[in-house]
């Protein structure tokens, strides 16, 4: 099982983690619940020009950029339980031995062949440059930010030479192109065997056949595989100690190397030889589409031409992981660091989500928004609750569940429902098809909390102990197969959940627990599983906006009242007042006032108010509040520095709760609210709101 080696280059982001790394963990994590052998490798990529530009960028040598980043991958994998068996490093001398010893025993077989290309080289720099130091516009899309290597938009692998105007990444200026000896890879005389090879794999994805074929199209050219740089590994061929090996044909013997490393630090060197020299053992490549074509061309075109090492079996790659609609790209810097999501949510969470989420099939959008909604309203409402609830239940009676003899009816069809989500659930993910298999695990969730409200068990125990342990016991069962099953995805919790339950062994071996006869378990006191994220909504409070009475009319089944028709900028509204003992209608047109927005609607007197005007009350007069002239209709009034905008409906207790009244500063009468014993102002656009004539001071505004 093999996860593309991250460039060295910079801070993961959730969009690398979603495309290669969290679905290859849960994969692996799959695959050893059903007791299959697996080798997981990565590592970093260190010789790429993602290390180099940086490098230039931050003028320090590139191993400092690489060591730097190497630590900080490994740690990130680690805090998302991402556990590959090596995160092994290109920068190993061990490397260097085996990428050179398979280069030049292709070379020596007659697949390496000396020609000539033209290289892009920078006069001002004075140098060589690498594919990705010259950018210009790409020949298939138009993108005009393209890079040499490979447009990020429409993924075409490109030759600097095709790109339109091109220019040196570092100085700006336009490269000249110079003619320089180098080996290619001799892919169309590889390209028969590759087509063979490629015509088996109906089992692929879609859009990774898609790329491949398109990539052949009508026929492979020999590939410059050396490069005229200093970092990267060295080409064991006479004549050309200068040059260093293409850093994707090395790169990906990467993957051999970290399994042979293993293998040596194991104690076991040959133990490799299982996975890359055994037929019958599928070699997996879980990577982001654009590293297709390097995994399904390149990479089995040079294990054809070493002819003793697996060819990959499966490639899921995915598609892209969008964030408001930008690919997520390291080169590009946009996008979420994981150090940074991973000291705000649990990685269990960010497992969760991410998982339901896994672009496998097309692009698909990740927010934080819907990472807090569907964790709490999915993986703790409905999983964390069921295990809640049966922790809960059991460990208040001391129950010690065992497995009854004989299963009801609806007993028997709940083992039914199960061992066919179980069997829904292995099917997919053997197709590697993580999002969906998660689906069915809800599903069984989702079952099993109904299961327990129809059975009970709460009323069963009072009268039948038998029946209440049955039905116990099945809520058990598929509480356990849910948690086995769920194990790939947020490990760390499902393997803290086994244990509160009381389930036998460890999670790991749970599928044969569960396929053994004797199934028990006593669960133990414990808080919820999983703590909710809280969501820091706005407070709730009263949305103020000035309004200008237009129309007055008497209430018609009130003497104290008024109905006012009011302009609030975006609306219209109508309000009923207790305004008539102070005002003349006639002295109310065209005033501005202050008006509560949001305020739950009532009827008064059979009327409709649509919110409220403030008014401050000193027991022998009313005064409207208002605003200087100048402050237009619809503006917002701030209490302290919030306008509860977002804040939703609210009651008139909640607007009293802000005990809004009338104070005075510097000699003018001002609105201010003394909730909680904080004073603060009423401002509209930096000015105060007042009473329309002064009030007695600390009169109260309702
Ligand atoms: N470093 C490359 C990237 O991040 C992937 C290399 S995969 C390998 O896009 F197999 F070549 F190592
Ligand atoms: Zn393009």
């Amino acid at each position: 099982m093999n996860s593309a080696l991250p460039y060295a280059s910079g801070p993961l982001h959730l969009g690398h983690i979603a495309g290669s790394y969290l679905g290859a963990d849960i994969f692996v994590r799959f695959n050893r619940l059903l007791g299959n052998e697996v080798l997981f490798i990565c590592g970093s990529d260190e010789y790429g020009t993602p290390i180099t530009i940086k490098a230039d960028k931050e003028k320090v040598d590139p191993s400092v950029i690489a060591e730097r980043y190497h630590k900080e991958h490994e740690a990130t994998f680690k805090g998302l339980d991402i556990e590959f068996d090596i995160f092994s490093r290109t920068t190993y001398p061990e490397h260097a031995r085996i990428a050179g010893e398979i280069f030049l025993d292709l070379y020596n077989k007659g697949f390496l062949k000396e020609d000539t290309m033209d290289s892009a080289y920078c006069n001002t720099c004075a140098r060589y440059l690498p594919d990705r130091y010259v950018e210009g516009t790409c020949p298939n899309c138009g993108f005009e930010k393209a890079r040499g290597d490979q447009c990020d938009i429409c993924g075409k692998i490109l030759d600097p030479k095709d790109l339109v105007r091109p220019v040196c990444a570092i100085s700006g200026d336009t490269p000249e192109f110079r003619r320089t000896k180098h080996l290619f890879l001799l892919l169309d005389r590889l390209q028969p065997e590759l087509l063979k090879w490629f015509d088996g794999k109906d089992n692929w994805r879609q859009n990774v056949r898609a790329f491949t074929r398109n990539f052949i199209g009508n026929g492979l050219k020999p590939r410059p595989v050396t490069r005229d740089l200093e970092w990267g590994v060295p080409v064991p061929v006479i004549g050309y100690e200068k040059k260093r090996i293409y850093v994707w044909f090395e790169a990906l013997i990467g993957y051999v190397s970290a399994s042979i490393i293993f293998s040596k630090e194991k104690g076991d060197p040959d133990y490799w030889k299982k996975f890359w020299q055994d037929k019958s053992v599928p070699a997996y490549y879980f990577l982001g589409k654009d590293n297709i074509t390097f995994h399904s061309v390149i990479w089995p075109s040079i294990l054809i031409a070493h002819s003793s090492l697996n060819l990959p079996y499966d490639i899921p790659a995915n598609e892209y992981l969008v964030l408001s609609g930008k690919k997520f790209s390291r080169s590009r810097s946009v996008g979420f660091v994981v150090d940074e999501a991973l000291k705000n949510y649990d990685k269990d969470y960010i497992r969760y989500y991410l998982s339901t989420i896994l672009p496998e099939s097309g692009d698909a959008e990740f927010s934080f928004d819907e990472l807090v909604e569907k964790t709490n309203s999915e993986l703790i409402s409905k999983y964390g609750n069921l295990v809640h609830r049966l922790s809960s239940f059991a460990s208040a009676r001391s129950l010690s569940v065992k497995r009854p003899a004989t299963l009801d009816e609806l007993s028997t069809g709940a083992m039914e429902k199960c061992r066919k989500t179980v069997d829904d659930w292995k099917n997919l993910l053997e197709a590697v098809e993580i999002k969906k298999a998660l689906r069915k695990i809800l599903d069984l969730i989702q079952y099993t909390n109904a299961f327990f409200n129809e059975s009970r068990p709460w009323d069963l125990i009072k009268t039948d102990s038998e029946k209440a342990n049955e039905k116990i016991w099945v809520i058990g069962f598929l509480t356990a197969w849910a948690t086995v099953t769920i194990f790939p995805y947020v490990p760390s919790s499902a393997r803290k959940i086994w244990k509160t339950l009381g389930f036998p062994g460890g999670v790991e071996n749970g599928l044969t627990t569960l396929q053994g006869k004797d199934f028990a378990f006593t669960p133990v006191k414990s808080d919820p599983p999983f703590k909710p994220i809280e969501v820091s909504e706005a407070p709730a409070g009263p949305h103020l906006v000035v309004g200008e009475i237009g129309e007055v009319k008497d209430h018609p089944n009130a003497e104290k009242l008024l109905l006012l028709g009011v302009d609030i900028g975006t609306r219209k509204i109508r309000l009923v007042a207790g305004l008539r003992m102070h005002y003349d209608p006639s002295d109310l047109v065209g005033r501005k006032i202050v008006v509560v927005e949001n305020l739950k609607h009532s009827r008064i007197r059979g009327e409709e108010s649509q919110g409220m005007l403030l008014a401050a009350d000193d027991g022998d007069h009313v005064r409207y509040l208002t605003v200087k002239d100048s402050i237009p209709v619809g503006a917002e009034v701030k209490i302290g520095n919030d306008a509860y905008g977002d804040s939703g409906e609210i009651s008139i207790e909640e607007l009293q709760g802000f005990g809004i009244r009338i104070s005075e500063r510097n000699g003018s009468q001002i609105a201010i609210s003394s909730r909680d014993g904080r004073e603060e102002t009423l401002t509209v656009n930096g000015s105060g709101v007042f009473p329309e004539k002064p009030v007695k001071v600390d009169s109260p505004v309702r």
